[in-house]
C-alpha cells in the first residue's frame, strides 16, 4: 500500500505531465475528468496561457482542455451549427451576442469556451438539448451552437477565454 507521501508525488508528477501536455489535445480532453477529481493544487493553476494544435479535431467533434485550471470547450462546429447560430434574432436571447462576436473571423468553425455553466458551474454535456449545442444536468440550463444561453436559470452565455489563433490550426489561450 502506498504512503501519503508517495500518493503526493505521484499526483504532482501527474498534474505536470497534465500541464506539460498542452500541445496534445487528446491528453488534456482525457486527463480533465481525473484533474477535476483531484482539485489541483495552485501550481497547476498558474499557467498563464497554453497553446494547442486544433489538427485532428474533425467537425462536428470537441474536446475539452485544461487552461487555469478551467476546463475549456474546443468544438469544431459543422456548418449547420454555424447558420443555425447566425440566424437567431437578438431579441431571444437572454444575453444577446451575435454568433460572429462568438468566434474570431475567418475561424468561424472553431468554438471555444470556459466550459463551466454560468448557473454554479457544472460542466455542462455537449450536442445535447434543443439548440444544438450544450445542456447541463445539474438545473436544466440549455446553450446554443455560440455556446449561448438560451434556456434554464443560467444568466450568461458560456465565457470565452482570451485567445488568438497562432496559425490555422494553432491557439494560444491566455
Ligand atoms: Fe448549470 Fe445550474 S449549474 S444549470
Amino acid at each position: 500500500m502506498a504512503t501519503q507521501a508517495e500518493h503526493q508525488s505521484t499526483r504532482r508528477d501527474f498534474l505536470f505531465v497534465a500541464t506539460g501536455a498542452v500541445g496534445a489535445v487528446g491528453v488534456g480532453a482525457v486527463v480533465w475528468p481525473l484533474i477535476n477529481q483531484m482539485n489541483p493544487d495552485k501550481s497547476t493553476l498558474a499557467l498563464a496561457s497554453i497553446e494547442f494544435s486544433l489538427a485532428g479535431i474533425e467537425e462536428g467533434q470537441s474536446v475539452t482542455i485544461l487552461w487555469r485550471g478551467l476546463p475549456v470547450f474546443v468544438r469544431h462546429r459543422t456548418p449547420k451549427e454555424i447558420e443555425e447560430a447566425k440566424a437567431v434574432p437578438m431579441s431571444d436571447l437572454k444575453d444577446p451576442e451575435p454568433d460572429s462576436a462568438r468566434v474570431k473571423e475567418g475561424h468561424e468553425q472553431w468554438l471555444i469556451m470556459i466550459a463551466n455553466c454560468t448557473h454554479l458551474g457544472c460542466i455542462p454535456v455537449g450536442e445535447s438539448g434543443d439548440y444544438d449545442g450544450w445542456f447541463c444536468p445539474c438545473h436544466g440550463s440549455q446553450y446554443d451552437s455560440a455556446g449561448r444561453i438560451r434556456k434554464g436559470p443560467a444568466p450568461k452565455n458560456l465565457v470565452l477565454p482570451p485567445y488568438k489563433f497562432i496559425s490555422d490550426t494553432l491557439v494560444q489561450i491566455g
